[in-house]
Parts: structure tokens; C-alpha cells; sequence
């Protein structure tokens, strides 16, 4: 480890897009690479924590010293992050969840008949708010918003929503965020916020980690 700010600390991280099924051979999902949330990891490795990553499809190699679960789908995500989540002091969720999955995947191929398809969506569980609603064992949970507009007011709103510790907002699209090598964030809390400035996402995982860190010993009355 580089140094000791999370020694003795277990850090839960999901990563990368999940993969919802149509059938056998097709499925719903986004432009996620994980590589954020790997780079996190990566910080918090070195930063000395035990770290667990959950990780969507995503073809990036395991950070060395990190414990991986791969799923798919973002029920499997969820089952994952339920099980692990009580035995973690923070969870840092930069999973692109998919919002929605097919109601009833096909159990064969689809077949091309008719000019229209219309396949039925249901909603996926919303895994960060379900880890931030734990009454015992509850991590610090840290999010991520990626927004086309109004990114800091939907931040807000959403870290009082799911009732989150701290909030992470970035601007995607236009060749913002996603599949791009840098990014820039808005990191906000309840009575506060700090500014990221554009950077490589490695370098911004090690400037976020700072924040988290010091807003979790905060909460912790450190
Ligand atoms: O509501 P929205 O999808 O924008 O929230 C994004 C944040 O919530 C991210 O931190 C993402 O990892 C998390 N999330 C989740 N489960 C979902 C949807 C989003 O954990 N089903």
C-alpha cells in the first residue's frame, strides 16, 4: 500500500455496465467500460483497504490485491452486493445499472416476423438505494450521476433520495464520461460539495478517494 488511510477499512465497489437478456443470444445493455470504478479500486488498494469488486461485463484485468465477483445481470449484481454489503465500512457504487430488463426473456431466439416488436421492460432494484436503506451494518455509500443536464440539481436530488453520504455527478455525453479517458466531477454531500476539475480518471480516482476519506471520517466523528 502507498499509505494507511484505509488500513483495517473494507471497501465494496461496483463497476462496468450489467447485461440484461432478450433471449439466448441477445441483450440490453450500455456503454459502461468499468474503467472508473476499477481505477477506484485500484486507489483504494493502494490506500490499504480490503476492497471487493463487483463487476458487470467489462474486459479490464483485476486489480491486484482485489477480491472480484463477476456478474451479469443486475439482479445478479444486486444478490452480490447484498450479500457482501454488511461486511464492508463503505460502498462505492459506479455501476451503470441498467433501469430496466425484459419482463419474461425469450427461451429461444427471437424469431423476425412482423414489421413492429415490442418486448415488455420491467424495473431492475435500485442497488445503491437498497445498500443506503440498511438499518444495521450499513456502509458509508457513495454514488455516481451521470447526467446530460442539470447535473447538480439532479445529484442533489438523488443523494437525499436514495439517502446517500456522499454523491458524485459528471456530465456524459458529447464525449464526456463514458469511453472517455478523463472525466471531470461535482462531489456533493448534504452540507456541501467540492469541485473535481477535468483529469485522467486515474488520477480523479485518487483526488475522489481524498474526499471520500475525509468525508467518511467525518461521518465517523474522527
Ligand atoms: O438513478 P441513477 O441510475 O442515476 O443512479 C446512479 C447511481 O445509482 C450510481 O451510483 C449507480 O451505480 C447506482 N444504481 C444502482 N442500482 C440501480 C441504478 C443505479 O446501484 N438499479
Amino acid at each position: 500500500a502507498r499509505d494507511d488511510r484505509l488500513v483495517g477499512h473494507r471497501v465494496l465497489i461496483t463497476a462496468g455496465p450489467t447485461r440484461e437478456p432478450l433471449d439466448p443470444v441477445r441483450f440490453i445493455t450500455n456503454r459502461s467500460t468499468g474503467q472508473q470504478g476499477f481505477a477506484i479500486a485500484e486507489a483504494c488498494l493502494a490506500a490499504g483497504a480490503q476492497v471487493t469488486l463487483v463487476a458487470g461485463p467489462v474486459n479490464l484485468p483485476t486489480p491486484p490485491g482485489a477480491a472480484r465477483i463477476d456478474v451479469e445481470t443486475a439482479a445478479q449484481m444486486h444478490a452480490a452486493v447484498m450479500q457482501q454489503a454488511p461486511a464492508h465500512d463503505l460502498f462505492i457504487a459506479t455501476a451503470a445499472v441498467a433501469d430496466y430488463r425484459a419482463a419474461e426473456p425469450a427461451e429461444r431466439k427471437l424469431k423476425k416476423s412482423a414489421e413492429t416488436l415490442s418486448i415488455e421492460l420491467v424495473r431492475n432494484p435500485d442497488i445503491l438505494a437498497s445498500v443506503a436503506a440498511l438499518s444495521e451494518r450499513r456502509p458509508f455509500c457513495v454514488g455516481f450521476a451521470a447526467e446530460t443536464h442539470d447535473v447538480i440539481a439532479y445529484a442533489r436530488d438523488k443523494l437525499q433520495r436514495k439517502r446517500l453520504d456522499l454523491i458524485c455527478a459528471n456530465e456524459v455525453g458529447g464525449g464526456k464520461g463514458f469511453e472517455a479517458d478523463d472525466n471531470a466531477l461535482h462531489v456533493l454531500w448534504d452540507a456541501g460539495g467540492v469541485e473535481l476539475p477535468r483529469q485522467g480518471k486515474r488520477e480523479l480516482a485518487n483526488a475522489l478517494l481524498d474526499v471520500i476519506i475525509e468525508r467518511y471520517h467525518a461521518s465517523h466523528g474522527a
